[in-house]
């Protein structure tokens, strides 16, 4: 490629050093999607031969029908996967293929083909985690009514609806998706044309490209074009953000899935055994998942560590840009899916559930309200008879509900009978039914709200 200028080939380690085409075959698809936009572009312009351009169209059909059917054969000494199809060109076509590059660098080339990529991937993680908030709704409709023990420090606090909890993480991955959709509204600019670093002085159409390749506009800079990697830190950041959400779902079937929580079983096809322990299932998938958050959070590090302190335009250290990327988004689609595939398939022990919500004086703040709202204590006070009661019932071995009147009064003899009515884990979580709160009537308005975004039938 500089035979003009450099008497000696590249040492054998230039070569494997320089050379991305191990990884940036990835991008093939999008490489010649975009020569293709960009020499209809050419002749359109009157810049190429209307003849010159039919061949060079042909000739990168003819190229993506043999990657697709056999591969990219990997040359180091062909470098990245824009020279491969330009040598691959040639084969075909003769030189004719060399007008390919003409208003044209590798560094808007390969700008324009990795954002035409991870605008796929957003795509298609955005897809992907409208799936498994469908399996959260639809786990979570089925047990709105279900209690479990809420906890705060892992201590148990007051008793929830498992539809709630469950509906909890389809508010992150909410969240989650909009900010890939975010991230594809501010990347979908078109680098094509910026050129090397200076723009080119023939007379191209950068809107033409652009909209052929499905961007908004072109780009307005380009030195910042061709140096701009913020897409793919974008895309980290929402991946890596995404990542913390489902490792902290990953660890709660983890816990939740221990004999002494108890309140799950994972789905055979999600677990492992143990070779010496016959009595075990080990939930790898979900420690996998945890364990992957770290490695794509360590993929965000990565490439912000490539990027800072780059000076403008491009240095080729940010052909270290693609591996981080396609990597963090192999682990991101793998533990989506797996995440999918256990939420969908998991049970629920709801007894157990249920039993460990009515122990640990779960509706103790039930009765501190209840001391204030029908008493009319202050809530210090207030706080300070439940403090109370709950010792009582920590003597004799019994639940609160389990207290006689006569108990009760012994402590404030301002408590009457109807005291019983907010002390089943029922009755509390029923009663919060503020906006956003546990109460079955409240999650379930939430799960239709939920529906109706995700278009499932009501
Ligand atoms: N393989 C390179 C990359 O991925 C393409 C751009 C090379 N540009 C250059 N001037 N050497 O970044």
């Amino acid at each position: 490629m500089w035979g003009g200028r450099f008497a000696d080939g590249p040492s054998a380690v230039m070569r494997e050093i320089n050379a991305s085409i191990p990884f940036d075959k990835q991008l093939w698809r999008q490489d010649i999607r975009a020569s293709l936009a960009h020499v209809a572009m050419l002749a359109e312009q009157g810049i190429m031969e209307a003849d010159d351009a039919t061949q060079i169209i042909n000739g990168l059909n003819q190229i993506a029908q043999e990657y697709e059917a056999n591969g990219v054969a990997e040359d180091l000494d062909l470098e990245d996967i824009h020279m491969h199809v330009e040598s691959r060109l040639t084969e075909i076509i003769g030189s004719v293929a060399g007008r390919l590059h003409t208003a044209r660098s590798r560094n808007d080339q390969v700008a324009t083909d990795f954002k035409l990529w991870v605008r796929d991937a957003l795509d298609m993680v955005d897809s992907a985690l409208a799936g498994l908030q469908t399996q959260l709704v639809t786990r979570a409709e089925e047990h709105a009514d279900c209690i479990l023990p809420g906890f705060t420090h892992l201590q148990s606090a007051q008793p929830v609806s498992l539809g709630h909890h469950l509906m909890a993480y389809y508010e992150m991955l909410r969240r989650d998706r909009s900010r890939f959709v975010d991230a594809r509204v501010r990347m979908n600019q078109s680098p094509l044309g910026s050129a090397a670093l200076a723009g080119t002085g023939f007379p191209i159409d950068r809107e033409k490209t652009s909209s052929m390749l499905g961007f908004d506009q072109p780009t307005t800079n380009s030195l910042d074009a061709v140096s701009d990697r913020d897409f793919a830190l974008d895309y980290l950041m929402a991946a890596s953000q995404c990542s913390l959400h489902l490792s902290r779902l990953a660890e709660e079937m983890v816990i939740w899935a221990s004999q002494p929580f108890g309140f799950i079983k994972l789905p055979d096809s999600y677990s492992t055994g143990s070779s010496i322990m016959p009595q075990k299932r080990n939930p790898d998938a979900a420690e996998l998942v945890r364990g992957h958050s770290g490695r794509i959070t360590g993929c965000l590090n990565a490439l912000m560590m490539t990027m800072k302190g780059l000076p403008l335009a491009y240095s080729k250290d940010m052909q270290d840009d693609k591996p981080p990327v396609f990597e963090a988004h192999d682990l991101l689609g793998l533990s989506i899916a797996a995440m999918t595939g256990m939420v969908e398939e998991v049970q629920f022990n709801t007894d157990r559930m249920r039993a460990l919500a009515e122990s640990g004086f779960s509706t103790a703040t039930d009765f501190a309200d209840w001391l204030v709202r029908e008493a009319g204590l202050p809530f210090r006070e207030a706080h300070h008879v439940t403090g109370a009661v709950v010792a009582l019932a920590e003597n004799e071995a019994c639940g609160l509900a389990d207290l006689s009147l006569d108990q009760f009064q012994g402590i404030d003899s301002r408590i009457d009978n109807t005291v019983f009515d907010v002390l089943s884990v029922d009755a509390s979580v029923a009663s919060r039914s503020s906006y956003g709160g546990t109460a079955p009537v409240q999650v379930k308005a939430q799960i239709e709200k939920a529906k109706q975004a995700l278009g499932l039938e009501s």
